[in-house]
């Protein structure tokens, strides 16, 4: 039986009317159209659902809607736009990061996560690392980690501009 759930999703909150175990992947994409997220797997494997919940990475596909409530939902929506990109965003682009793209919202989103909690820019080990959850099917992993550690260069630098 279907029944109404609130969702909080890039800082709007929206309600939704599905059965409970309607995975958030699906929501996303198909009630509340954000369809940055791709379903690949569809079993937690590849992380082209990866989105934010209470700033930490998950798979949506893992997740029931019904899990979600009163949970800050970020998508790669969430983290930038065409008009108003994030650094990692700019930094995929002039990277030439993406082939098909379809994994490339889900690294955005990890990357962002591990941006947010380190100090200092990572070495490409590091990166690999902490991307290990996200796969490429067109296999475009040194142009994903150079990207990420340009965004990280961009990060630091900015943040010494703003702390001196
Ligand atoms: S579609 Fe969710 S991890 Fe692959
Ligand atoms: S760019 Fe095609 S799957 Fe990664």
């Amino acid at each position: 039986m279907k029944k109404t759930f609130h969702l909080r999703v890039n800082g709007v909150e929206r309600e939704v009317i599905c059965h409970p175990a309607k995975t958030l992947l699906a929501v996303l994409r198909d009630d509340i159209g954000f369809t940055a997220s791709k379903e690949c797997c569809g079993k937690g494997e590849c992380g082209s659902c990866t989105v934010l919940i209470d700033d930490q990475p998950v798979c949506s596909c893992l997740l029931m809607v019904s899990q979600t409530e009163n949970k800050e939902i970020i998508t790669c929506e969430g983290i930038g736009t065409t008009e108003n990109m994030d650094i990692l965003q700019h930094a995929f682009v002039l990277e030439g990061a993406a082939q098909c793209g379809y994994c490339t919202p889900g690294f955005i989103v990890s990357a962002k996560s591990f941006l947010n909690d380190i100090n200092e820019v990572p070495s490409k080990e590091h990166i690999k690392e902490a991307l290990g959850g996200n796969l490429c099917r067109c296999t475009g992993y040194t142009k994903i980690i150079k990207a990420v550690e340009t965004a990280a260069k961009m990060q630091f630098s900015m943040d010494e501009v703003k702390h001196g």
